[in-house]
């Protein structure tokens, strides 16, 4: 199987994850990125038999409408049952970097509103220690440069060789060269070359910079299961003893 293949293949483990688990007024999570489109594309046929969908983001949204799918403002459900989402890098304790599709604000409220989070992933993205996928970060545009500044200098003090991290601004297209913006109207910045030893404690120490709106560290609240495709089939990893 090819990336494509197992990006497919996740998607689709999810959808038998889900199979026994929807009901009419349930409403799911739902993520952003390639691997969600596939989940988001095998869910229609199954729209019948659920209430609905909160988006992450505008894009999946759409995909989701397109679908016959009926989108709910989050704040009108008390209760996500799941939230179905991949990631850009996971590790075996399922903490992630996400927002490599610009939409981690959005996934971070999605996820943290949901009761699982159910993370879909090709092999690629499984590694030992998150820092290889430069981290996303929102930024509000007036605190841009001294956030710039604040990351470059935790980064600093976090790698042991004070190494080359370094925090560069999101462009729309490398040859258009203009910002680009989120869904909530504000930039991102992707920092590069720092490998995080400890994700629970940087993404709290990012939270607390001023100007930041969320990082894509998803370490605080990770994956509760990680559906992680190979090339020989899909592997379920889960990192706590009990699961539903
Ligand atoms: C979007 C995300 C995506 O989950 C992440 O970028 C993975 O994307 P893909 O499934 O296309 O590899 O966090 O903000």
């Amino acid at each position: 199987m090819n990336i494509e293949q197992q990006k497919k293949s996740a998607a689709s483990a999810a959808i038998e994850w889900l199979d026994s688990r929807l009901h009419t007024d349930t409403v799911i999570g739902v993520g952003t990125g390639s691997t969600a489109d596939h989940f988001i594309d095998l869910l229609k046929r199954h729209r019948a038999r659920f209430a609905g969908a909160v988006a992450s983001s505008t894009r999946s949204a759409e995909r989701l409408s397109r679908h016959g799918i009926r989108i709910f403002d989050l704040n009108d459900v008390p209760e996500l049952p799941m939230y179905v989402d991949g990631a850009d890098e996971i590790t075996i304790g399922l903490e992630m970097i996400k927002g490599g599709g610009g939409a981690l604000t959005r996934e971070k409220i999605v996820a943290a509103a949901s009761k699982v989070f159910v993370c879909i992933a090709d092999a690629s993205k499984r590694v030992e220690t998150l820092g290889r996928f430069p981290l996303p970060i929102e930024v509000i545009a007036m605190a841009r440069a001294q956030v710039v500044r604040a990351l470059e200098a935790l980064g600093r003090q976090c790698e042991l060789e004070a190494g080359d991290v370094r925090a560069t601004l999101r462009v729309r297209s490398a040859a258009d060269g203009s910002p680009y913006m989120t869904d909530n109207g504000n930039l991102i910045v992707d920092v590069g070359g720092w490998t995080i030893a400890d994700p629970r404690a940087i993404e709290a120490r990012i939270g607390a910079i001023v100007g930041v709106v969320e990082s894509g560290l998803f370490a605080l609240r990770g994956a509760d299961l990680l559906l992680l495709a190979r090339s020989d089939g899909v592997e379920t990893l889960v990192p706590r003893a009990q699961y539903p």
